[in-house]
């Protein structure tokens, strides 16, 4: 962290929430908050809302809130630091500069020239595309069906033939040769000759999520070798960390991505209207491109290659996206290569029904199994949905597990009761459960209660910040050390800190957690959604439930920790179980 909680604290009170969201949404006044338009989710009736009082944000809708540095964040993409600077400049507060490390400030120095550079070598080869020069690699991309709003939209260029045009340019601009170098545009030999990376080419400029170029993929025009060529990393450019299309794509109100492999595929489906697909940068998709996917939407369809190589990067692709919590669906593309040549031929509407017709992940990959069995022999397809139940024992939850046995055994033309014990003895055999029903511990089950538990103190934390009187009833019972160490623990003895000065202000909390996926998560514990619960009484008794789980749970970690002679937490202990009695006793009445 660069800056003092002061120098935070002073920015984030300097920048009422209800001004700073109203330049985004337009947000109206109704009883104490503000409303409007979620700009995080496609609505058609406003559930998103602005607590002047509290300086939060809240969509009822889609659960996105925190305070105004989150709303950047989620709104701009910014970093914690990136936001503060914005609002800082915005309220007219100076931010001290030598609070940054020396080492910091030269890295930030850096990365915002290799920006620059690039930012000019892409205004260059987009001036190289429109003169004479250019005429051949214009005609290349009209050829390819691009239309002159989809070249500008992407800022599609031209590298033209000279060697070394690009650095002259630079250079004549004022840049250092290391500094171009550093950016990954040319490359310097023995005898110190300097080259441009990028001769000949169709240049398609990679943009970070803000719009910024960060690095370029150059075309060969026609068939030589290799295809692509692409800007190396470079301290602005991290493959695995940016997807191509994004930028365009955080704006499309679906509520999905279409994944592609490459830079025509997403160019070619935003021009014939698909304007949420995006793509690797010529890389296998990873956890950090998952996660990057996840602040944006919940569900993936993939659109890769029709041939061998795009059928297993799907495959490989799907547990990724899953493991982030992505749902992933497959759309086929047969019997053209990939949604470049597929909407060319076909059309939009066309593509429209096969993302109708997607399969989902799990059953895509079954598809491709059946290409090593022969299911027409009783050997073959009994080897074949064992395999099959083997994949099923891998999803958790029961419902979810459930729900794919049914629909594998539609498929395949099997019962249902069949395939479930299949799957139970797959399990067994694997050793993935016990035949004893009730595993003890270290079992799937206790993560599924660790979870429980989690929402259990979140749903409790919110409650605590909504409303001080039910705060002063708890506060005899429950302390933070009653929440799980980490983040809740942390936030919970701020909630609990504030309450003793006198002034509960869940935004100020919220500066405390300046790294990126800290503060998102921190932002999540103050809106956990609290069921639907209609009347005070059902209210009253889901809290009382609440209280005595975080009790209870807090108790049993506690007694499992305690060490034989131990004898005052053997007293603690005996009063944290007097206490939870006294809870059950107690009547909390809620407002
Ligand atoms: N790619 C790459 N380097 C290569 C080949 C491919 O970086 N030598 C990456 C590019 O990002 C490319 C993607 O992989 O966009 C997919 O490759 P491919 O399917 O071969 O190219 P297309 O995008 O379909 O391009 P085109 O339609 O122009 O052939
Ligand atoms: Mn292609």
């Amino acid at each position: 962290m660069y800056y003092s909680d002061e120098v935070i604290e002073e920015v984030r009170s300097k920048n009422d929430i209800v001004d700073v969201i109203s330049g985004y949404v337009r947000l109206q006044k109704k009883g104490r908050d503000y409303f409007g338009l979620c700009p995080f989710h496609n609505e058609k009736s406003p559930s998103f809302s602005v607590s002047r009082q509290k300086q939060m944000y809240y969509c009822f809708g889609c659960g996105a809130g925190g305070n105004v540095f989150t709303f950047l964040m989620e709104y701009e993409n910014y970093s914690f630091a990136e936001a503060l600077k914005f609002l800082a400049d915005r309220a007219g507060v100076e931010l001290p500069r030598q609070e940054f490390s020396r080492e910091a400030k030269e890295r930030a120095d850096t990365r915002a020239v290799l920006l620059e550079i690039n930012k000019l070598a892409a205004q260059y080869y987009y001036v190289q595309l429109k003169n004479v020069q250019g005429e051949h690699a214009l005609s290349y991309l009209k050829n390819r069906e691009l239309s002159d709003d989809t070249i500008r939209a992407f800022g599609l260029g031209y590298s033209n033939k000279y060697s070394d045009d690009l650095y002259r340019y630079l250079k004549s601009r004022g840049y250092q040769t290391d500094m171009i170098s550093k950016a990954g545009l040319i490359s310097v030999d023995e005898k110190q000759s300097v080259y441009d990376k990028f001769w000949n080419r169709v240049m398609f400029p990679i943009m970070d999520v803000n719009s910024r170029v960060i690095g370029f993929g150059g075309r060969v025009m026609g068939d030589g070798k290799p295809k692509y060529l692409n800007s190396p990393e470079t301290m602005i450019f991290d493959k695995s960390r940016n997807l191509y299309g994004l930028n365009r794509a955080r704006s499309s109100k679906k509520p999905y991505f279409l994944l592609c492999e490459g830079y025509m595929d997403v160019i070619s489906l935003h021009q014939a209207g698909f304007t949420n697909a995006v793509a690797s940068l010529g890389t296998a998709l990873t956890p950090g491109h998952a996660s990057l996917i996840k602040r944006y939407v919940k569900e993936v369809y993939l659109t890769y290659d029709s041939d061998g190589a795009g059928t297993k990067a799907a495959l490989r692709a799907v547990p990724i996206l899953k493991e982030a919590g992505i749902t992933a669906r497959v759309i086929r593309m047969e019997p053209y290569k990939d949604p470049d040549e597929f909407i060319k031929n076909l059309g939009a509407e066309a593509f429209e029904e096969r993302i109708g017709k997607a399969r989902n992940g799990f059953m895509f990959a079954l598809e491709i199994l059946e290409q090593d069995y022969d299911l027409r022999s009783p050997e073959g397809k009994t080897d074949f949905m064992r395999e099959a139940a083997r994949r099923l024992t891998e999803f958790e939850e029961e419902i979810e597990r459930n729900n794919y046995i049914e629909a594998v055994a539609q498929a395949y033309h099997v019962g249902y009761e069949d395939l479930r014990k299949l799957v139970v003895r797959e399990a067994v055999r694997t050793g993935l459960a016990s035949p004893v029903q009730r595993p003890k511990s270290g079992s799937v089950r206790s993560e599924g209660k660790k979870d429980g538990i989690a929402t259990s103190q979140k749903i409790l934390l919110t409650w605590l910040i909504e409303d001080e009187s039910i705060f002063r009833q708890i506060e005899p019972y429950i302390s933070p050390e009653d929440f799980s160490e980490g983040l809740l623990r942390t936030v919970a003895g701020l909630v609990y800190e504030q309450y003793g000065t006198g002034e509960v202000n869940p935004a100020k909390i919220m500066n405390h957690f300046t790294d990126e996926e800290e503060h998102r998560e921190a932002a999540s514990l103050f809106h956990t959604k609290i069921r639907e619960l209609t009347t005070q009484r059902e209210q009253e008794k889901a809290l009382k439930e609440t209280i005595i789980r975080v009790k209870s749970h807090s108790i049993d970690e506690a007694a499992r920790n305690l060490a034989p002679s131990d004898m005052a937490g053997l007293q603690r202990l005996m009063n944290a179980k007097r206490e939870l009695q006294d809870i059950q006793k107690l009547h909390i009445s809620v407002n």
